[in-house]
């Protein structure tokens, strides 16, 4: 009998993932082996919900963004008997491996469920914040800057034009990647993340400081995990126990305090999930073509309790538990770099 491989895709989604699961599947298939999705996340190993993936599954779905797998927040270690419910439902299967693609949630349930109950996983790094420390980069990352600029870009123009102060929320949960390379990549006038304590008064200054030397206009990006004087998490948490940062109202809040300021008109945009959404960049489709690569190959090696991982250049394995380690947050070096074209 052929040995199956599962995937799964857990946690928010991100442009590339069908990418991973095109690369799995075809790996599989070309070693002889079958592979089986698994459905939205750990959910489908805990329920079970598994469908049968071969080259037809997955052809023309490089492109395409979503996960044709499905995605959840669930946490089998947060559900009564949900990881007992895992490993059986996995021997029942007759899996032999499983590949979990996500970002710290799901790569943390899957070394939780490596070290501690011997389950044969292999970890792929996807999120759009780019926040583990194990990878240089996660894919869809790349992804959600390109959108997130395009918007800085649109926004410029109308905001010349209209003489107003333009707040750009971005997503990135507790870590300002995306703000500060969209920021950067899109000539913003001010970049707050939440690595750096926010001044109102220092932003409303850069402002004007801008204004006084003859420019009628300003963007101001600033990421939904900052932590703003006087503002309230929302208090709704998911099942990792993260509050829902998008429901906190950042740039709402932000865009009150700069026009109190400064007087000048200001405008609020909250991207939202649009930087989740549609297809990958090249460049994600590339890094997500070569991790699903290797993760088969660790995966049908027995290589278990590794993640594929870009350092440099070279897709590499690292230790899950090191990918999850600890957050990967924006440095004092590229915040410099950002800060360098304030106001
Ligand atoms: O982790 C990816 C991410 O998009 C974060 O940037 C954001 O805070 C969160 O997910 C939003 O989650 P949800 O789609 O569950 O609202």
């Amino acid at each position: 009998m052929a040995k199956s491989v599962g995937i799964l895709t857990g946690g928010g989604d991100c442009p590339g993932l069908n990418a991973v699961i095109r690369a799995v599947v075809r790996s599989a298939d070309a070693a002889g082996w079958d592979a089986v999705g698994v459905r939205e996340g750990w959910r489908g190993l805990v329920e079970p919900i598994f469908e049968d993936l071969g080259p037809a599954q997955v052809s023309g779905i490089l492109p395409r963004g979503g996960t044709i797998i499905g995605t959840s927040r669930t946490n089998p270690f947060k559900l009564e008997g949900g990881v007992e419910r895992v490993l059986q439902n996995f021997r029942e299967r007759e899996l032999d491996a499983l590949i979990a693609i996500g970002g710290e949630d799901t790569l943390g349930v899957a070394t939780r469920m490596f070290e501690e109950h011997q389950l044969p996983v292999v970890g792929v790094p996807k999120t759009i914040d780019n926040d583990l420390s194990g990878t240089d980069y996660t894919f869809g990352f790349d992804t959600a800057v390109s959108i997130a600029t395009e918007a800085i870009d649109r926004l410029h123009t109308t905001a010349e034009s209209h003489n107003r102060v333009m707040v750009v929320e971005v997503m990135g949960r507790h870590a300002g990647w995306i703000a500060v390379m969209s920021g950067i990549a899109g000539g913003a006038d001010v970049i707050l993340v939440p690595e750096i304590p926010v001044d109102f008064e220092e932003v409303a200054e850069a402002i004007r400081k801008r204004h006084a030397r003859g420019k009628n206009f300003s963007i101001v990006v600033v990421s939904e995990g900052c932590e703003l004087p006087g503002l309230e998490d929302a208090g709704e948490q998911d099942q990792f126990g993260h509050v829902i940062l998008s429901k906190r109202g950042v740039g709402d809040a932000l865009g009150r305090e700069i026009e109190q300021r400064t007087g000048y008109e200001t405008r609020v945009t909250v991207l939202g999930h649009v930087q989740r959404g549609g297809t990958p960049t090249p460049r994600d489709r590339v890094l997500a073509t070569r991790f699903g690569l290797k993760a088969a190959e660790l995966a049908l090696a027995g290589e278990f309790g590794q993640m594929a991982a870009l350092r440099g250049d070279d897709v590499v394995a690292v230790p899950l538990a090191e990918a999850t380690a600890q957050l990967k947050v924006v440095t004092r070096e590229w915040y410099d770099v950002a800060q360098a074209f304030f106001g």
